[in-house]
């Protein structure tokens, strides 16, 4: 298999937030937002993978501040840790200020599974880790994937 460094495939997202986007509170909608991460870890895996994906699980979904009306909001992708057919990806969900600075509002980790063909699972590439940062994250997600198993 080929081996791809985690920021060959990081992909980021960015979107507005319009009053079509609001729930009842004035807030973004969760939903919507929950679309807009699985669409950018989607796209993520793909590009590691080389190859169409499905989401099979969202480990975690944490939101941890609102979105409102005309904030600008930056999702960021990137692989976190590779089985044989299946990847974890991590996406942190950002409200932008006018300034550039970011606050972090959404954190969540989705299991997806490459797709051959025939819409089996087919081996992924294998992931090269090159920061500490990223080696934390690898040992991090086989952390989740024992409580997985404890639990599903
Ligand atoms: C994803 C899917 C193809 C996996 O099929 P499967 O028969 O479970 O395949 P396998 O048992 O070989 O598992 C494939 C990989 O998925 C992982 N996996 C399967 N179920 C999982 C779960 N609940 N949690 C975490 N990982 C899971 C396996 O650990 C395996 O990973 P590995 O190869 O890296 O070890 C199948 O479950 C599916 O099509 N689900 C529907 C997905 C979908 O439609 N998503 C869109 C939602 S609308």
């Amino acid at each position: 298999m080929k081996e791809k460094r985690v920021r060959d495939s990081y992909t980021e997202q960015v979107q507005m937030v319009t009053q079509a986007h609001l729930n009842g509170y004035g807030r973004l909608f969760g939903g919507t937002l929950m679309e807009w991460i699985d669409t950018v870890a989607v796209v993520c895996a793909r590009r590691h993978s080389e190859r169409n994906v499905t989401t099979v699980l969202v480990d975690m979904l944490h939101f941890k501040a609102p979105a409102h009306a005309n904030d600008t909001v930056t999702l960021c992708a990137n692989v976190t840790y590779v089985g044989n057919t299946s990847m974890e990806v991590r996406v942190r969900t950002y409200v932008e200020e006018l300034d550039g600075e970011k606050k972090i509002i959404n954190e969540a980790y989705l299991i997806i599974v490459a797709l051959d063909e025939r819409e089996n699972p087919v081996r992924v590439n294998r992931l090269v880790l090159e920061t500490d940062e990223e080696r934390q994250e690898w040992e991090n997600a086989i952390l989740r994937k024992e409580r997985r198993k404890k639990v599903y």
